[in-house]
C-alpha cells in the first residue's frame, strides 16, 4: 500500500509501498462525495476539543482551526480541553479515564492507524462516514490514509494533517564552531557519530533529547536507519526478528546516541530539547516536524537560524503519522463536534492549521505555495519517499505495545537494564 497524493503543481511519485496497518484497513468507504456541500451547526452552542496542543507552534496550529471555526460557525463556542504534554504523554491517560467514566469530550485527537484502531475496537468512537458525504470529504484525502481511518467500510475520524517523524534539526553555528560544515550530510549512523564526537570535543551537547516518548521517537528512527524500510516495517508485520543480531546492532547505535545526549533529559519535554538547539547549547535534535512549527513560531529562519535533514540513513523514508479528530460515543455536543470535524476537513481549516503546525495538509488539493519551504519539501517527499509508520505516534503499534516499548526504553536509558535485557524486554513488548 502506498499513500498516493497529488498537490496542485506536484505529481505524486510512484515509490514503493510500505505503510502497513492492515488491521485497521479492512474496508474502503465508497460514499460519493458531495463537493461543495456545506452544513450548519443547528442548535450547537459549544464544542470541547481535547488535544495536547498548548503552546508554541502546536497552539498556533490549533488557533488556526479555532479561527476557522469562528468564521464558519460563529454560533459554536470553542472550549479548549487541551492537556499539556508532548505526544499526549499526559493527555492520553486522562482521556482514557474520561472515556471509561462516560465523560467524553465532544471531540479528541487520535493518531491514524493502530492508535485510532484501539478506540474503534473499544467502541469509544462513532462512525462518521455520513459526514464525509455531507462535507464533501470522500475524494479529498488519499485513499490509503482513509484506509487507516476505516474499519469494515466505516470511517471513524477526520484527518487534520500528515507529520514526518524522522527529522534532525540542527544549529549551524554550533556545527561551525565545532569545525563541521553545516551543509554536510551523513549517510550512516557511524558517519553521524564522528560529527557528534566533534561537537562534544567543542564542549556542547551533541544531541538533545527529552523525556521517554522523545527517546522512543529517536529509537524508531534508528530502527528505520539500521534495518531499512523493509526491515523496519517487518517489525510491525512479524517478518523482522526483534531478537535478531541486526536488531542488537541497531540497539547498540541507540545506546551510543543516548550517550551523546543531555543527562537532564527525563525532566524535559520536546520543546525544551528543541530549545537547546535554538539556544546553541546542543547541535542536533531528532524530532517530528512539529519542531518546524516551533522554530517558525519563534521567528527563526530556516537555513540560517536552524537547518534540517532526515535522520542519517533514513533519507529514502518518510516516517508517517497523522492527527485526526473523532466523534466520541456519548459526545455531549455532537452538533458542535460535527462543526469541528467540518472545519478540520475543510481546505480553509487545513491550511490555517498546517501552516503553523509544521505538518502538511492531509487534503490533496491544498496549495503548496501557501506553505513554508520546509513544508513544500515535505509535500514532495511524501509523494516520493517510502512511507513507514511511526511507532511513537500511534501509526505502527497499538497503545499497549507502545506503552510496553516505552517502559523498556525508559528502564534502559535510566540505567535500569543492560542492552541484552533491553532487547529481551522489547521482544516481550511486541509479544
Ligand atoms: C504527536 C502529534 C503531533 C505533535 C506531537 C508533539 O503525537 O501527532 O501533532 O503534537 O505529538 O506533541
Amino acid at each position: 500500500m502506498r499513500i498516493h497524493r497529488k498537490y496542485t503543481g506536484l505529481v505524486a511519485g510512484a515509490a514503493a509501498v510500505s505503510l502497513l496497518l492492515a488491521a485497521c484497513s479492512s474496508g474502503n468507504n465508497n460514499n460519493n462525495a458531495t463537493p461543495g456541500a456545506s452544513s450548519t451547526a443547528g442548535a450547537a452552542t459549544q464544542v470541547e476539543v481535547f488535544t495536547w496542543w498548548t503552546s508554541g507552534g502546536e497552539k498556533a496550529g490549533l488557533d488556526g482551526l479555532v479561527a476557522t471555526l469562528a468564521d464558519k460557525y460563529p454560533n459554536v463556542e470553542f472550549i479548549n480541553g487541551a492537556v499539556a504534554g508532548g505526544a499526549g504523554s499526559a493527555a492520553k491517560d486522562l482521556l482514557q479515564s474520561r472515556l471509561q467514566a462516560n465523560d467524553p469530550p465532544d471531540t479528541f485527537q487520535a493518531h491514524a492507524g493502530m492508535e485510532l484502531n484501539d478506540y474503534i475496537q473499544a467502541g469509544q468512537v462513532q462512525d462518521v462516514s455520513d459526514l464525509y458525504t455531507q462535507f464533501g470529504l470522500t475524494d479529498v484525502f488519499p485513499q490509503d490514509l482513509l484506509d487507516l481511518l476505516t474499519v469494515d467500510g466505516k470511517i471513524y475520524s477526520v484527518p487534520a494533517n500528515i507529520h514526518r517523524s524522522n527529522m534532525v534539526w540542527a544549529n549551524p553555528t554550533v556545527l561551525t564552531d565545532a569545525g563541521l560544515d553545516p551543509a554536510a550530510t551523513y549517510a550512516t549512523m557511524a558517519d553521524w557519530f564522528v560529527a557528534m564526537d566533534a561537537v562534544q570535543a567543542a564542549g556542547q551537547t551533541a544531541l538533545s533529547v527529552a523525556t521517554t516518548w522523545t527517546q522512543v521517537n529517536l529509537l524508531e528512527t534508528v530502527l528505520m536507519a539500521d534495518l531499512g524500510a523493509d526491515g523496519y516495517v517487518g517489525l510491525w508485520d512479524g517478518t523482522t526478528d526483534w531478537a535478531g543480531s541486526e536488531m542488537t546492532a541497531a540497539l547498540q547505535d541507540f545506546e551510543k546516541l543516548i550517550s551523546y545526549t543531555n543527562t537532564d533529559r527525563d525532566g524535559l519535554d520536546w520543546p525544551d530539547a528543541a530549545q537547546m538547539v535554538i539556544d546553541g547549547t546542543a547541535a542536533f535534535n531528532v524530532m517530528g516536524d512539529w519542531a518546524a512549527g516551533e522554530f517558525d513560531a519563534q521567528g527563526l529562519t530556516a537555513g540560517t537560524d536552524y537547518i534540517y535533514f532526515p535522520v542519517p540513513g533514513t533519507d529514502s523514508m518518510f516516517g508517517f503519522l497523522a492527527d485526526s479528530f473523532t466523534l466520541p460515543v456519548g459526545a455531549p455536543h455532537a452538533d458542535g463536534a460535527k462543526a469541528w470535524l467540518d472545519v478540520v476537513g475543510s481546505l480553509e481549516g487545513q491550511t490555517a492549521f498546517n501552516v503553523a503546525k509544521g505538518s502538511i495538509p492531509a487534503r490533496t488539493d491544498a496549495d503548496p505555495s501557501k506553505f513554508t519551504e520546509y513544508q513544500q519539501g515535505a509535500i514532495a517527499d511524501f509523494a516520493s519517499k517510502t512511507i513507514v509508520p511511526s511507532l511513537a505516534h500511534g501509526a505502527a503499534a497499538p497503545t499497549a505495545v507502545l506503552t510496553a516499548i516505552s517502559d523498556a526504553v525508559s528502564k534502559f536509558t535510566t540505567g535500569g537494564s543492560d542492552l541484552a535485557t533491553f532487547q529481551d524486554e522489547l521482544v516481550a513488548a511486541v509479544g
